[in-house]
């Protein structure tokens, strides 16, 4: 059996992608199964619960592929997968045996929306957890539908036997704000002559609605009701699945929890039905942003930025329920850390998920030292500074996100803490271990434990050429590029070299000897006098010019005027060129500049573009002291004929438009460590 195992963490300045969203994982597989036409899925969820309805769909004759199918499970499974679905235009077939769904709701329910409505039978088992949740609220709107369903279990529960019928519209008022029971009846609507209609009261995920439009389904939604006509098929498209807010949550609430701590979500879904969690976070004093980045078709998905800061009690409660139930243990972990005490309630339907997650967290937390009054449909929690790690290993009970939530709260406690059975984790977060262990290390990028002088553990491969690693960081003024190359080079122990003072230091040369620095002839005949020199001091990359050491003079106001029309001349980047190379000879480096990706350093894997927007970079500028215009700059340098400032091939391009600096060098951490250049 699998364990965690948790010690205090540091604060952490990280930048995180999470694997693809489980909801919209599931109904993928459905919807696109039942279209007509081959659909691509990227980003698709190969976690177990998901894997547990595509194993269902190919049982009934629809054909899956994956690319390394091997390769599915256990250490090093891939989290997300692209798929490829041939869809079976409607026409299902009956499988040969009872239908496995795992630990998963998901799979059952809207599964047996659309079997109700197939032309044979079927039965739906599951595990010893599934085995025990409520299926009656799907039974009795299809029934109402003219299904033939029934629950062998006590009161209805799993396994469900379904013999397939002729189906009838209905209109059906949510009885529990529940988006499985609303797809369920969707997905059998589908099947129907007529119109079916769900009212829900209280909105749910509308991950179904997105997507049967995104497959050209037409619904309507007005007001409360949902209306779908029947007798549609879902026309098979690409889709793409955005990263999972709800597997995110467990990162934001660490980092939300954690004053000093940053943290960035990339490509995660920030569909309104599923973000309760940051409304809640801002609630309880956290500083959250929120970047839209592309709207669909299908989900919208983007960026999440979040600080770390003492938490505030909060209450959570009413209509928000729906839009935080899987994030609820997580933010009782978030409560347990909060000043005040939290009230969580109209959660009853927490006391039926996987666990009962209600009784699952008063348990965990309180074995923390933390004082928690449980209610039928919530609790109340005091909050306090630090927890205790448990005596005991804290128990899972199969339940992924109360593993999940355990570990989280274990990164705040005195002490070791145990998490045993958590291989349940994999039904929904493959690969939440190694970020657990990633954060344990102090993050992608962490400033507050690399202050001591240590730097991150650089992977410099044997058989590598003698020459340094070069890290290329180009961008164009005041786009934020030296204070992130100087602290980058910090984090990794490399030298920081930034090659606009070698331009700077051969203006200034020019300006001393009275040269006119436009006077494009007199710059060139000028060169041979002058004897550049680079080396390495303390870190960081200096340059002499005829034995004199120019650098207090490099940002004076005649010299920031001349560097462009300085640097824009052919002969003097043609005579530089090879000195900046020289550097590379004497250490790695970050080296930063305008061509470092493009042509100083062209064959390095290591490219990153800076940039921000012109209104971010004038107001930069102007608090550098400088008077002069970006666009200008920008004009000059990207005009010029030897190497223009531009994107190099390969570069990462980063917009720090609204990022901290340390973001920044979060990101490219990142990015390092994808590339194998951090460990
Ligand atoms: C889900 C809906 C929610 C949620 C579950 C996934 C879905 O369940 O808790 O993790 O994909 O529709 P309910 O519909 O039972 O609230």
């Amino acid at each position: 059996m699998a364990e965690f195992r948790v010690r205090p963490a540091h604060p952490v300045v990280c930048s995180i992608t999470v694997p693809g969203d489980k909801s919209i994982s599931h109904r993928s597989v459905m919807i696109a199964s039942l279209a007509d036409g081959v659909s691509t899925i990227d980003g698709f969820l190969a976690s177990e619960d998901c894997l547990s309805t595509m194993k269902a769909f190919r049982s009934m004759g629809v054909r899956i592929d994956i690319p390394d199918e091997a390769s599915l499970h256990g250490p090093g499974a891939p989290g997300v997968i692209k798929i490829t679905i041939h869809g079976a235009s409607g026409g299902l077939t009956a499988p040969a045996g009872p239908l496995d769904c795992g630990n998963s709701g998901t799979t059952m329910r809207l599964m047996s929306g659309i079997l109700a409505a197939q032309p044979f039978h079927t039965e739906l088992f599951g595990d010893a957890s599934l085995s025990k949740r409520p299926m009656k609220r799907v039974i009795a709107p299809l029934t109402a539908m003219g299904a033939r369903i029934s629950g062998q279990g006590d009161e209805g529960r799993p396994p469900l036997a379904i013999d397939g019928q002729a189906l009838h519209p209905i209109r059906y008022r949510l009885p529990v704000a529940s988006a499985q029971v609303k797809s369920a009846v969707l997905l059998a609507g589908l099947f129907c002559e007529g119109e079916t209609v769900v009212t829900e009261p209280v909105a749910t995920r509308d991950h179904t609605e997105r997507m049967f439009q995104a497959f050209g389904i037409q619904l309507r939604r007005e007001g409360d009701d949902i209306l779908l006509a029947g007798g549609q098929r879902p026309v098979a498209r690409d889709f793409t699945v955005p990263g999972d807010i709800s597997s995110a949550a467990f990162w934001l609430v660490a980092a939300a929890a954690q004053p000093g701590s940053e943290l960035e979500v990339r490509n995660v879904g920030l569909n309104p039905t599923r973000t309760g969690i940051l409304k809640v976070l801002t609630r309880m004093g956290a500083r959250v942003e929120e970047i839209v980045e592309t709207e669909g078709p299908g989900e919208p998905a983007g960026r999440l930025l979040i600080k770390g800061t003492r938490l505030q009690a909060t209450v959570i409660g009413g209509a928000e329920i729906p839009n935080v139930i899987d994030e609820l243990p997580i933010l009782a972990v978030a409560a347990a850390l909060a000043e005040g005490t939290t009230i969580i309630r109209d959660a009853h339907e927490l006391r039926v998920k996987e666990t009962d997650r209600i009784a699952a967290m008063a348990g965990t937390l309180r074995a923390m030292g933390v004082t928690v009054r449980e209610f039928d449909d919530g609790m109340e929690i005091d909050g306090q500074a630090r927890l205790q790690a448990p005596l005991e290993p804290l128990p899972t009970f199969g339940d992924h996100r109360i593993a999940m939530a355990g570990a989280i709260a274990g990164l705040f406690a005195e002490g070791e803490t145990v998490i045993a059975g958590a291989e349940c984790v994999d039904t929904s977060y493959p690969g939440f271990a190694g970020e657990l262990a990633r954060w344990q290390r102090g993050g992608a990028a962490n400033a507050a434990t690399l202050a001591d002088g240590s730097v991150l553990p650089v992977v410099v491969k044997p058989g590598q050429p003698t020459t340094g690693v070069v890290v290329a960081i180009d961008g164009p003024a005041a786009s934020g590029k030296s204070s992130v190359a100087r602290e980058l080079a910090r984090q990794l122990g490399f030298v920081h070299v930034n090659s606009g003072a070698i331009y700077r230091a051969v203006t200034w040369a020019v300006l001393a000897a009275d040269i006119d620095p436009v006077d494009q002839a007199a710059v060139v005949a000028a060169l041979p006098q002058l004897q550049i020199a680079c080396g390495v001091r303390d870190g960081a990359g200096t340059v002499t010019i005829n034995g004199h050491d120019p650098s207090e003079y490099l940002n004076n106001s005649e010299v920031n005027a001349a560097v462009s029309a300085v640097a824009r001349v052919p002969e003097v980047r043609a005579a530089l060129f090879p000195l900046q190379q020289g550097y590379a000879a004497m250490a790695n480096l970050v080296m930063e500049g305008r061509d470092i990706g493009s042509t100083i350093f062209p064959s390095t894997p290591y490219k990153y573009y800076v940039d921000a927007s012109p209104e971010v970079r004038a107001q930069r500028r102007a608090a550098q002291g400088f008077a002069d215009s970006v666009a200008a700059r920008d004009l000059q340098d990207s005009t010029r004929e030897v190497a223009p400032l531009r994107l190099a091939e390969g570069a990462v391009l980063i917009d720090s438009s609204d990022l901290t600096v340390a973001m920044v060098v979060a990101r490219i951490v990142d990015d390092l460590r994808c590339k194998g250049l951090v460990g």
